[in-house]
């Protein structure tokens, strides 16, 4: 029974869909919150009263006091991020002693996966995936060759030591303009062990118990079902499920992706300046400009498809403010076929070109707007169009970075959630 209480927030999109504000947002519902894939590649923003946090591996509910944030097994812990981010969060007053769980199961990020990261975009040239750098695929890659070191190996400095001379061996092979030495890499892990393992816990063990004394946790997804290892638009994705079984999807009103790979409504033109100014489109961790464009319902339809979704959390509705029109990607165009799935096949998405159905715009703001009523009546017809050819009700409309600027459909969540949240 307790299970039900619980909440999956994922992206539903390429990722940036807003996931930190919404996670912030419904915090106070839930006891616990957990990160469980991906890892210093996401930069959840989450505005509190007019000042900006920035979470990378630490669970977007770190900045409500009293809530456990765990970091799962399926994440890949960078040290220095992770202390770095701490740091952040305790000089801005932020107190996590106690509240920040790691999994001994965690892979961690070594100084040589970042230089393999490098090495594989720089190799693949032209056919980059347009990576982070952060050295998450190569973690991952080594999780998946079973020669990964996990935080829980921390704690054996002498098995420790054998691993890291393979891997920076291995490394060496394959780096040419620079060799790496073992030792001061194992010398600053040791020294971050001290730091680390503190934190660490059976992390299954935790939320398992948790869960059976009715305490409520919400899972918190990084990236979007679009770059899921295996659902997304291969190869150009992350290296890790973004997608599970889940219930509450968060897009954005309109679409951006940051990295190469296809994105079928791209605009290139003034009107993808205007997207990308008004959002601040520009990478949360790489600061590069996210490619922007239409809301692709048709890439929405397989993010609600391979999730399950039940409800979406629309964000970024202001950013369309002062629109004269705005279009809604229906189906896509290929070669003489009119497709209303997502092709698998990256090459045939590529070659899509969007059917589009146009939508007057609004001139009355939407920004920091709190009851749907409110809204001016052609931002409600282009909230309620998305619903429909998404296929799923939105129960959070988003219209302001901070956490007040927000819609919530009473009606929605009671229907379609339950008592999965109480709001
Ligand atoms: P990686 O995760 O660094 O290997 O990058 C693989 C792809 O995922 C690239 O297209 C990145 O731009 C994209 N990506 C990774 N994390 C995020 C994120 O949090 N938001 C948006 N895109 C991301």
């Amino acid at each position: 029974m307790a299970r039900s209480m619980n909440l999956a927030v994922l992206g539903a999109q390429w990722g940036d869909e807003g996931k930190g504000k919404i996670v912030d947002l419904l915090t106070p519902n839930f006891d616990i919150v957990a990160r469980y894939q991906g890892g210093h590649n996401a930069g959840h923003t989450v505005y509190v009263n007019g000042r900006k946090f920035v979470l990378r591996l630490i669970p977007s509910g770190m900045l409500h006091p009293g809530i456990i944030c765990v970091i799962g097994n399926g994440v890949v812990v960078d040290p220095t991020a992770l202390f770095g981010e701490i740091d952040e969060l305790t000089a801005a007053g932020i107190d996590v002693t106690g509240r920040l769980v790691v999994s001994d199961k965690a892979h961690l990020i070594l100084p040589y996966h970042r230089d393999l990261d490098l090495l594989s975009e720089a190799r693949r040239g032209e056919r980059k995936i347009g990576t982070t750098s952060r050295g998450i695929g190569p973690a991952y890659e080594d999780k998946i060759a079973r020669r990964g070191v996990r935080v829980g190996d921390l704690a054996d400095p002498a098995g420790l030591e054998k691993n890291i001379r393979d891997n920076v061996t291995a490394r060496n092979r394959l780096v040419h303009d620079s060799v790496m030495e073992v030792e001061p890499v194992l010398a600053t892990l040791l020294q971050q062990a001290k730091r680390l393992l503190p934190l660490v816990r059976d992390v299954s063990l935790l939320l398992n118990e948790s869960m059976r004394d009715g305490r409520r946790v919400m899972f918190e997804g990084a990236q979007g079902t679009l770059l899921d290892i295996d659902h997304g638009t291969y190869p150009y994705v992350t290296s890790s499920n973004a997608a599970i079984g889940g219930v509450m999807g968060v897009v954005k009103a309109y679409t951006t992706r940051v990295g190469e790979g296809p994105l079928p409504t791209e605009l290139s033109g003034e009107m993808g300046q205007r997207l990308r100014d008004s959002g601040n489109e520009y990478g949360a961790v790489t600061g590069r400009p996210r490619r922007c464009g239409w809301y692709d319902a048709v890439a929405a339809r397989y993010g609600a498809r391979i999730n399950g979704l039940d409800v979406l959390a629309l964000t970024k509705l202001d950013v369309l403010d002062g629109l004269e029109q705005i279009d809604i990607c229906t189906a896509y165009r290929s070669g003489s076929r009119t497709l209303t799935e997502l092709p698998s096949d990256v090459a045939q998405l590529a070659a899509c070109e969007p059917v589009y159905e146009s939508m007057p715009g609004w001139t009355t703001p939407t920004k920091g707007i709190r009851r749907y009523e409110d809204l001016p009546a052609a931002a409600k017809r282009y909230v309620e169009r998305l619903e429909v050819v998404s296929g799923v009700p939105a129960a959070i409309i988003s219209t302001g970075s901070e956490r007040e600027d927000t819609i919530i459909r009473p009606d929605v969540v009671r229907q379609k959630l339950g008592d999965k949240l109480s709001i």
